[in-house]
């Protein structure tokens, strides 16, 4: 049996090495002691993982890759037999499942074990539809359950359609060498500063939460110089940010900012946390409260994103995301001056701009 991984992940077949590297290299930032494998299947590797099943394909969802093409979350991995399989797509699907929330069966098969991939649908559909009483849909489910099989081990996830994340396998590169962003996000950040070029200015300094691997900072760091940008997140940045004279990378979490960290008060807060939504106004705002100068500015990605607590989204859309961050920005004193929708931002992501009052 395959040991216990935490996503399955597929890419060209003979690409495995490669895809395994830039798995490790990008999911290390956030748990160093990652693992990514190649299987004895073409085209398929394993991730284990501390973080949560959901936190590893979302980050590969965000990131540049050359070499994903799909990445599914894996809740539990269990023997490849039928009673096992059922047994935990049951008990995963109890903590998610109701009346109210309609589902599907998927099962991949690869290898050859002693049953089919409708024998899997058809016995943990009834299963499944059994313990919670939740309706079968198979067009437009909420939940999918997912099975995939590789020989005797079976991954199963109980989780909503769309965090299946499926890329465009980067053979013929994009970019030419050098040009290449640092990260997807900072495509955002560049757009964003054409549409509102007030927010940055010469000598201006910025504070970057989540700044790993560093695309905003590198556009701030241009922009800002002589200013500086204090990059802060526990993860690594990218050597050609590393080099940049007027970034200091705090190696830290936002929360635990102190104030020997920036000796000075800056004009601009940057916020591009993976966190659930409200988290990660909280926390932006607890560091402008702090260190932002009033009438300074603040710039926060407000993703809908499942919270890793419940398993399920934080929000039940992206606008009630927006409207919840928006309430909180007015209540803490900060002018809302726009919410943009980037032609960068994922379908569930916007962009807030905002002013501290002062
Ligand atoms: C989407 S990435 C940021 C990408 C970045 N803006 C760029 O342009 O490259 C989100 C980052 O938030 C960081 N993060 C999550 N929670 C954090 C926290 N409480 N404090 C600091 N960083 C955090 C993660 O380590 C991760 O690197």
């Amino acid at each position: 049996m395959i040991p216990p991984f935490q996503a399955l992940v597929t890419c060209p077949a003979g690409f495995e090495f490669r895809c395994v590297s830039e798995l490790e290299r990008l999911l290390r930032e956030e748990d160093p002691f990652v693992e990514v494998e190649p299987t004895y299947f073409k085209g398929v590797v394993v991730v284990r993982s501390e973080l949560e099943p959901e936190e590893i394909v979302e980050r590969i969802r965000e990131a540049d890759t050359d070499w994903v093409a799909r990445a599914v979350p894996i809740h539990r991995t269990v023997r490849a037999e039928l009673d096992a399989i059922e047994r935990a797509a049951v008990a995963l699907a109890r903590r998610r499942l109701d009346e109210d929330t309609a589902f599907a069966v998927r099962c991949r098969k690869r290898g050859q074990p002693p049953f089919g991939r409708r024998d899997v649908e058809v016995r943990v559909g009834a299963a499944v539809q059994e313990a919670t009483g939740a309706p079968v849909d198979l067009e437009e489910p909420d939940y999918v359950v997912r099975v995939e099989v590789l020989q005797d081990t079976a991954g199963v996830a109980v989780i909503p359609p769309d965090l299946i994340v499926r890329k465009e396998v980067k053979r013929v590169r994009k970019w030419s060498p050098g040009m290449r962003p640092i990260s997807r996000a900072q495509l955002k950040l560049r757009e964003l500063l054409k549409r509102h070029p007030y927010l940055v200015r010469e000598g201006w300094s910025a504070i970057d939460l989540g700044a790993a691997p560093g695309g905003w900072t590198y556009e701030l760091a241009r922009r800002l110089r002589p200013g500086k940008v204090y990059a802060v997140d526990p993860g690594e940045l990218h050597p050609r940010v590393r080099e940049l004279d007027n970034v200091v990378h705090l190696r830290k979490r936002a929360e635990e900012l102190s104030g020997e960290d920036v000796p000075e008060r800056v004009r601009l807060v940057t916020s591009d946390l993976n966190r659930v939504h409200s988290e990660a106004a909280a926390i932006t705002l607890d560091v402008a409260d702090r260190f932002l100068e009033p009438g300074g500015f603040v710039v926060q990605t407000v993703k809908l994103a499942v919270d890793p607590e419940t398993g399920e989204y934080a929000a039940p859309d992206v606008e009630t995301a927006v409207s919840e961050v928006e309430l909180e920005y007015e209540r803490r004193g900060y002018e809302v001056l726009a919410v943009e929708f980037l032609k960068h931002n994922t379908p569930k992501e916007r962009t807030l701009v905002a002013r501290k009052e002062g």
